[in-house]
């Protein structure tokens, strides 16, 4: 970052002294005011509950345009990552910074292969569960627990160390996702290959049972490639923020990606592609599409409580990107299963039509984001609702690694500390019990 010509100055009506705080511009987008010697100048903190106006670090990685409707992950924008890549090259972007020539791709796709595997002890852990347990509880534990296998070959300080434990938590979410899957159906887990591909390896350890060979399906392969694609970075979203936050106090990564995790789950977040899909099954269970125009005069209603599950963004005040891709990728899996009168698809398309020409949508500028038609094209694929949010985490475990690791190799970083307004009890003194 760079001092801008610009700078700002805070005065105070009351007289205090006014304060002159530096601007810095980035590469692209907002210019910041720093204020990190606010409190020590005024003895006041800045007030921004849900960072609405916060660059809580600078960072190369990704960048959104919420106003355009822009996504580029290290500056390639995500339509063309999307059609011209695979998700293992897109890794490879995120951790390294650039695309990966022919070599460097076999490189780094035989580093993640030969790490596909898990412990075998970990498929004790999962025995803890009850059957029908959550995948995201399930992974959450799972993704935590590999830090029981490598917290003590894990210096975060030390460059290789964080480039294996990289290469360790992108190459087992597929196998720990997958186990969690199995272990719901009751199912014996089926190991990774090293002849498929990072999707096709997947959709085996998921789909496959020892009793037949499974062939992939190169059309869904694709498509879920393309998923992962989509959902592996997206600058410091919540989840990123809290891996971030918990990366900052030296803790080893996967207890950092497993807090990540959790975060994603929440139905506001990564949760919303299994809320939107059970949004759409109710409205088609109470009466479809001729129901729409009812169930979206309720989300109307603030009193109501209820949202369009997959609509709305804090950033994207115009349509997300990879709504668009999601959307063409749904239409492709529908197209090949020979389900292009999918009637949820048919109701998520009506429901964005009419949302779309709504004035409650078109004022708060609320368009689908990534998670409205993620669910439709997953259970095409056979991926039942409860394990979206572990196919996101799965696919957004690069990003919080890429981002972990850029805040990490900062010798400048600090532990992550905010402050609060407080608002509570002035001091006071305990009384005995007899007199309370
Ligand atoms: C992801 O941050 C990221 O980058 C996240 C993500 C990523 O890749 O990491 O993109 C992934 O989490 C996508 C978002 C998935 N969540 C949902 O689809 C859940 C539904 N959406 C909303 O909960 C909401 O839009 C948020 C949480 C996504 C954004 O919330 P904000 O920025 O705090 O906006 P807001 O709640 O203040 O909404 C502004 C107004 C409010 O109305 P008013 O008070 O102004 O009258 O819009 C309304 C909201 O009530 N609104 C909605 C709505 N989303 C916002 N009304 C109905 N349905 C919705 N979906």
């Amino acid at each position: 970052m760079k001092l801008a010509d610009n700078k700002a100055t805070l005065s105070f009506s009351n007289g205090s002294p006014s304060v002159d705080l530096p601007v810095y511009q980035g590469s692209i987008g907002p210019d910041v005011i720093d204020i990190r010697k606010l409190y020590a100048q005024t003895g006041m903190f800045t007030y921004d509950p849900g960072f609405l106006s916060t660059a809580a670090t600078q960072s190369a990685i990704t960048y959104i345009d919420g106003d355009k409707g822009e996504l580029l992950y290290r500056g390639y924008p995500i339509e063309q990552l999307a059609v011209n890549c695979d998700f293992l090259e897109t890794c490879h972007l995120l951790l390294y910074g650039n695309l990966p020539n022919e070599a460097q791709k076999k490189d780094f796709t035989s580093r993640v292969t030969n790490h596909t595997m898990v412990n075998e002890q970990m498929q004790f852990f999962l025995r803890g569960f009850r059957r029908d347990a959550h995948p995201m509880a399930v992974l959450t534990g799972l993704v935590g627990g590999l830090s029981a296998f490598y917290h003590d070959s894990t210096d975060i300080n030390n460059p290789e160390h964080r480039e294996i434990a990289a290469i360790r938590l992108i190459a087992k979410m597929p196998t720990l996702v997958s186990m969690a899957y199995k272990y719901s159906m009751g199912q014996p887990y089926i190991y990774p290959r090293n002849d498929l591909s990072y999707a096709g390896n997947f959709m085996r350890m998921m789909f496959a049972t020892p009793c037949e060979e499974y062939k992939v399906n190169p059309v869904l392969e694709r498509a879920l490639d393309r998923i992962f694609i989509l959902h592996a970075d997206h600058e410091q979203n919540a989840s990123t923020s809290t891996v971030r936050l918990c990366g900052s106090s030296g803790t080893n990564p996967f207890a950092a990606i497993a807090a990540g995790v959790a975060c994603l789950w929440g139905p506001a977040h990564g949760g919303a592609n299994e809320a939107c899909l059970n949004m759409l099954e109710d409205i088609q269970r109470n009466g479809g599409v001729a129901k729409v125009g009812e169930f979206m005069e309720k989300v109307k209603d603030k009193n109501s409580g209820v949202k369009l599950m997959g609509f709305g963004h804090r950033v994207y005040k115009n349509y997300d990107p990879r709504a668009k891709l999601m959307q063409e990728t749904c239409n492709e899996v529908l197209q090949e299963l020979g389900l292009e009168n999918d009637p949820l698809f048919k109701l998520a398309k009506q429901l964005e039509k009419i949302a779309l020409e709504d004035d409650y949508f078109v004022s708060r500028k609320l368009y689908p984001n990534v998670d409205f038609y993620s669910g439709i094209v997953q259970r095409a694929i056979g991926i039942p609702v409860s394990l979206f949010t572990a196919i996101f985490a799965l696919a957004r475990t690069v990003g919080w690694i890429a981002q972990l690791n850029e805040m990490i190799g900062d010798p400048e970083y600090k532990i992550g500390r905010p402050r609060q307004l407080f608002t509570g009890a002035e001091r006071r003194d305990v009384l005995p019990i007899s007199k309370r």
